[in-house]
């Protein structure tokens, strides 16, 4: 009998214990950031509502929330025991599981949205077995959308943050961007991949998803935003400081180019019909 997924103790601890996840994306300007653009983006590709939506990897229920407030019917799936605790306050249902081996039945959802799997999901073969899922528990012709982190988002943070000059980070930026992968146990995140926006797009087709396209979600100004409250401690949403980056990110769109300036992509495809 196939042994069923296992979240590494590690994701689990990091979620439980050294991270609140339902305040990373409105506790800091480039949260924010990735939060307003996340929803401009994902609302150009969904239908109308109501759809039902499945949020694989939602967290305590981030984006379920808003998807709720703008008529979807969201479940949420998360292998965190705290995060299903979290996410009905959003108005979404919400079932511990694992990317890799949805209960869900086939074609029961119009949207499926893996925004935190495939980062999380160091082997290619799992990664596989994630976007195998969604396409599974999609309808035909419905949507799937996965977010990743970008290739050189570490490097841009850790010059943001002023410790790459500081061994030990130094050497994990050095692997991420060699490698793409940051290895279990080592500090500041969990063990994670790191996606080049051409590997991305090259997962989600040989999926079988059709109309891949990538976009970049926080545009080539993050840094700046994060940069400057950490070396302030004041916050920097609702300045203009935040409107350029915004704005930065929106006219960055066009450019391929940019698109390994962004910390996050948003990578959409849609299942055969
Ligand atoms: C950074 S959070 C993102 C939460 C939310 N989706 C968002 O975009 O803000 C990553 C999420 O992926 C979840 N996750 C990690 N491994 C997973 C897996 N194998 N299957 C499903 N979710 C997983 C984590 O528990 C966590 O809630």
């Amino acid at each position: 009998m196939t042994p069923e997924p296992q979240v590494a103790p590690e994701v689990l601890d990091f979620y439980t214990q050294t991270i609140d996840e339902s305040a990373r994306l409105t506790s800091s300007a480039d949260g924010k950031l990735e939060l307003v653009r996340t929803q401009e983006i994902l609302r150009r590709h969904l239908p109308s509502s109501p759809a039902r939506v499945l949020d694989v990897g939602g967290g305590p229920g981030i984006h379920a929330q808003w998807l709720v407030e703008d008529g979807f019917q969201v479940h949420v799936i998360d292998p965190v025991p705290r995060h299903i605790d979290q996410a009905p306050e959003t108005g979404a249902t919400a079932e511990l599981g694992d990317a890799r081996k949805l209960a869900a039945p086939d074609d029961s959802y119009d949207v499926v949205l893996l925004f935190g799997p495939l980062y999380h999901l160091l082997d290619q073969e799992d990664r596989d077995r994630a976007l195998a899922e969604a396409l599974r528990v999609v309808r035909p012709g419905g949507l799937v959308a996965a977010a990743a982190i970008g290739r050189y988002a570490s490097l841009f943070e850790h010059v943001a943050t002023t410790l790459l000059d500081v061994d030990h980070v130094r050497n994990a930026v050095t692997d991420i961007l060699t490698t793409g992968v940051h290895q279990p146990g080592r500090k500041g995140f969990t063990a994670s991949y790191f996606h080049t926006a051409e590997g991305l797009a090259e997962e989600l087709s040989a999926a079988g998803l059709r109309d891949v396209k990538v976009h970049g979600i926080e545009g080539p100004a993050w840094a700046v935003l994060k940069g400057t409250e950490q070396h302030t401690g004041e916050s920097v949403q609702d300045t203009p400081m935040f409107r350029a980056a915004l704005e930065a990110a929106r006219l960055a769109e066009p450019y391929p180019d940019l698109l390994s300036a962004s910390s996050h992509m948003l990578a959409t495809g849609t299942a055969p019909a």
